[in-house]
């Protein structure tokens, strides 16, 4: 028998599915972002975003040189309601497909942020060690730089490292696969701490 929660999510995924292909679609139809006209749609995302020269607010995910794929699919996640964010209820509503392509063109091409707190040998050198176990760097890459649908979390806020790490421990986000929440089962704060703290101070 499914569970409301399971049926639900099931039928959220056909939902975001459908979604995707059409913000797909409209990418390729549509040709391919255009970063001018993003960063007119982004203006108001700044404030707690940042860029270039302007930290995000303390919890906010810096979206500055993120992956294009990555922001396009939770741009799309985001408007339709599929990933909850407090702040930004109805933010993403007035814009198109081609807006998010564009906003996403826009943030992927901007000089990525670069976490400026201070470090701890001891935490970072834990970080590793769970990092380097876990296969942390086969999808977001050695640098962590992530590629195309995998996000960039090399120099990311540590806050809010900290925050969805937990979040897809506890089931509170779930993204365009499962592989997080999974990756992510039963590892205990401290060790979410230490790898944020890692991954935030990448040199
Ligand atoms: C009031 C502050 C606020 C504003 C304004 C805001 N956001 Fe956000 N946004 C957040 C927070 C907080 C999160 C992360 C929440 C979480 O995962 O719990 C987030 C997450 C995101 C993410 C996911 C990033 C990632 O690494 O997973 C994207 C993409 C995003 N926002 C785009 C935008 C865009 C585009 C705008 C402007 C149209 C915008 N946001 C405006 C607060 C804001
Ligand atoms: C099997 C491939 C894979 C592995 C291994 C993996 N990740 Fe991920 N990671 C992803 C994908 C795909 C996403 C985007 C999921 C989504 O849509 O929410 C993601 C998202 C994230 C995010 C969210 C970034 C943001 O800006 O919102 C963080 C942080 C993260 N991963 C950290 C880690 C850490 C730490 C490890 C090792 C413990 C790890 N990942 C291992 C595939 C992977």
């Amino acid at each position: 028998m499914l569970t409301p929660t399971a049926a639900r999510r099931i039928l959220r995924r056909a939902f975001f599915c459908v979604a995707l292909a059409a913000t797909c679609t409209a990418a390729v139809a549509q040709s391919r972002g255009d970063p001018m006209r993003g960063a007119e749609k982004a203006a108001a995302c700044v404030a707690c975003h940042g860029l270039e020269g302007r930290e995000p607010l303390p919890g906010m995910p810096a979206l500055a040189g993120q992956q294009r794929e990555f922001l396009e699919t939770q741009l799309v996640l985001l408007r339709e309601g599929m990933r909850d964010v407090p702040g930004m209820d109805g933010l993403l509503r007035k814009f198109n497909d081609q807006d998010l392509i564009d906003i996403a063109a826009f943030y992927s091409a901007a000089k990525p942020f670069t976490e400026t707190g201070k470090r701890d040998a001891q935490r970072h050198a834990a970080g590793a060690a769970i990092s380097r176990a876990r296969a942390c760097g086969s999808c977001h890459l050695p640098g962590y730089t992530g590629q195309r649908g995998i996000p960039r979390i090399v120099n990311q806020r540590e806050d809010y490292l900290v925050a969805t790490l937990k979040a897809y421990r506890d089931d509170r986000r779930t993204g365009f696969d499962t592989n997080m929440n999974a990756l992510m089962y039963q590892v205990s704060d401290t060790d979410i701490a230490a790898l944020a703290h890692y991954l935030a101070h990448q040199n």
